[in-house]
């Protein structure tokens, strides 16, 4: 009886990490080195998937600031695997010459060479 207690409560909890449909999100905190290269590369890639999408020409200026959080149990095809959040806050300017600040979001998932934009938008200086 016991056994089959300890199955059960073994079947539950795997179900319960297998049935979880939403990733699990961490907090955001304050990246420390804002001028990182690994974090202007990414505010460049999202600077060059929003282009792509719109059609503009805009040009990296200045890192702000930004914050990261873990993402946990992403979903990516097949696998099960964890993630990076990153909001970053940068100075762009576009072709006709005008500065503007943005807030960009970036899903990476470092150990698949992944990334993808999801969201870009003004922000306040
Ligand atoms: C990328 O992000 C967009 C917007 O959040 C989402 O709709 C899309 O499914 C994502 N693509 C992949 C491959 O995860």
């Amino acid at each position: 009886m016991i056994k089959l207690e300890c199955l059960l409560l073994v079947l539950v909890l795997m179900t319960s990490v297998v049935a979880r449909k939403e990733p699990l999100l961490g907090r955001w905190s304050p990246i420390k080195n804002i001028n990182d290269p690994k974090v202007i590369e990414i505010a460049n890639y999202a600077i060059a998937t929003f282009d792509k999408r719109f059609g503009t020409k805009k040009k990296l200026e200045k890192m702000i600031e930004g914050e990261t959080r873990t993402v946990e149990g992403l979903k990516y095809k097949t696998r099960i695997v964890a993630g990076m959040d990153y909001f970053l806050i940068f100075r762009a300017n576009d072709e006709y010459g005008e500065f503007q600040n943005y807030g960009a979001t970036v899903r990476v998932i470092e150990s698949l060479h992944f990334r993808n934009l999801t969201g870009f938008v003004p922000a306040n200086s």
